[in-house]
């Protein structure tokens, strides 16, 4: 008979109790202590790893789980002006999330001009994958500048990269990598994580499939801009911006200056890339949401007139209109403390 770790708990617990009542006649310590004892102590080990994995965050539903409603929610109430990366976004987690059998991993490339949400999304898109956020041990970012700053030094961090992201998935299935300043990145580091983008099976006995991998860059904010001042100046609203009038900005045919022209060839051409994600650059009302929102993460008293002068006060294009920040919501954190501390 295979005894379940709750019966060994409750045989140990029973033999226990059986037992309170010979001790208090005063009888020598009978073996059914012993092995009342005995069975609590195999209950208890057999219990331990589960209550290790309930404090220690590990590869399992308990802290690896798609909250759909979640994500769903953040994108609608926390994210300003970005109704197009709302939806995408929603689709392609919700698609592949749903998924029992992808075929590749999931391969998200988000483009946009500075401060206007990129490394934002990304966090949000963890807190409602990982119990743990953006803390999880299972989630790995890399800044091009910060770890791979040298030219002299491309071939380790090739074999680095290759040997993180292959010790990482095997660790977890379910990782998520995050590339920051993509069209910063050496070609040959792109060309070094471009086989677990793909639609293997195994690479060297590991499956990728069920990782996500996240690009940010700057690339296409130039056009994605032209889009929206396109659309101010004939009078059309904001929302009436859909990804078809974006996907001219992202497309091939515009990549091919010098800067971020390797990596965005290199991975179209192989359709690696699930979903190009444009970032619209941000109007003076969402910076203002920005000082709202930061107030409030801050516990502060919501104080419309301070957000509202922050705003006034970031640097806007183009010069004849000032529609658009030229920095997105950056910097109002900091410009916050600042008019803060000289009110
Ligand atoms: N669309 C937005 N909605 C809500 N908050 C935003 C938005 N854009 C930016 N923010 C706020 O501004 C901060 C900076 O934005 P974020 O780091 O996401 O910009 P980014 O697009 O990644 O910029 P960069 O290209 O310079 O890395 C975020 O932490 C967030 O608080
Ligand atoms: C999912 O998110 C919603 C909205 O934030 C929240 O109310 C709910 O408790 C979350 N569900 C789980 C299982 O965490
Ligand atoms: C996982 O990636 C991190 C970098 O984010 C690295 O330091 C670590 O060594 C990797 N783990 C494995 C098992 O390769
Ligand atoms: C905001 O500014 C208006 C007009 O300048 C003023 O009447 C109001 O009292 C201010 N509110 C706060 C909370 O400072």
């Amino acid at each position: 008979m295979k005894l379940t770790t709750r019966q060994f708990w409750l045989m140990g617990v029973v033999l226990l109790l059986s037992n309170l009542n010979a001790t208090a006649t005063f009888e020598p310590i009978s073996t059914s202590i012993a092995v009342g004892m005995a069975a609590v102590l195999t209950g208890f080990l057999a219990t331990y790893q589960n209550v290790f994995y309930y404090f220690q965050e590990c590869c399992r539903a308990e802290w690896i789980s798609f909250n759909k409603t979640g994500l769903e929610v953040d994108l609608d109430r926390r994210l300003f002006g970005q109704h197009v990366v709302s939806r995408v976004v929603l689709n392609a987690i919700t698609g592949f999330k749903n998924n029992k059998n992808p075929k590749k991993p999931l391969v998200l490339s988000l483009h946009g001009g500075t401060g206007t949400g990129k490394n934002f999304v990304s966090h949000l898109i963890a807190e409602n994958i990982y119990k743990n956020g953006m803390d999880s041990s299972f989630i790995h970012q890399f800044v091009a500048t910060a770890h791979f700053p040298h030219q002299s030094q491309i071939e380790n961090y090739k074999s680095q990269l290759q040997h993180w992201i292959k010790g990482n998935v095997t660790n977890c299935p379910q990782s998520m990598f995050i590339f920051d300043e993509m069209d910063k990145m050496h070609p040959g580091l792109i060309d070094c994580i471009k086989p677990y983008l793909d639609y293997y099976e195994k690479l060297d006995g590991v499956s990728y499939r069920q990782a996500i991998f996240i690009f940010l860059s700057n690339s296409g904010g130039e056009n994605i801009m032209q889009v929206a001042l396109d659309f101010w100046r004939a009078g059309r609203g904001r929302e009436e911006i859909e990804l078809k009038h974006l996907e001219t900005a992202l497309s091939l045919s515009v990549f091919n200056n010098k800067q971020s022209g390797f990596w965005h060839t290199s991975l179209i051409d192989k359709n690696l890339v699930d979903f190009f994600i444009p970032f619209l650059p941000l109007e003076y009302k969402h910076l203002v949401q920005c000082g709202m929102a930061e107030m409030a993460a801050k516990g502060l008293e919501p104080n419309y007139n301070l957000s509202d002068q922050v705003a006034r006060d970031m640097i806007f294009f183009p010069k004849s209109e000032k529609i658009f920040s030229v920095k997105g919501c950056k910097t109002i954190s900091s410009k916050l403390d600042l008019y803060r501390d000289h009110a």
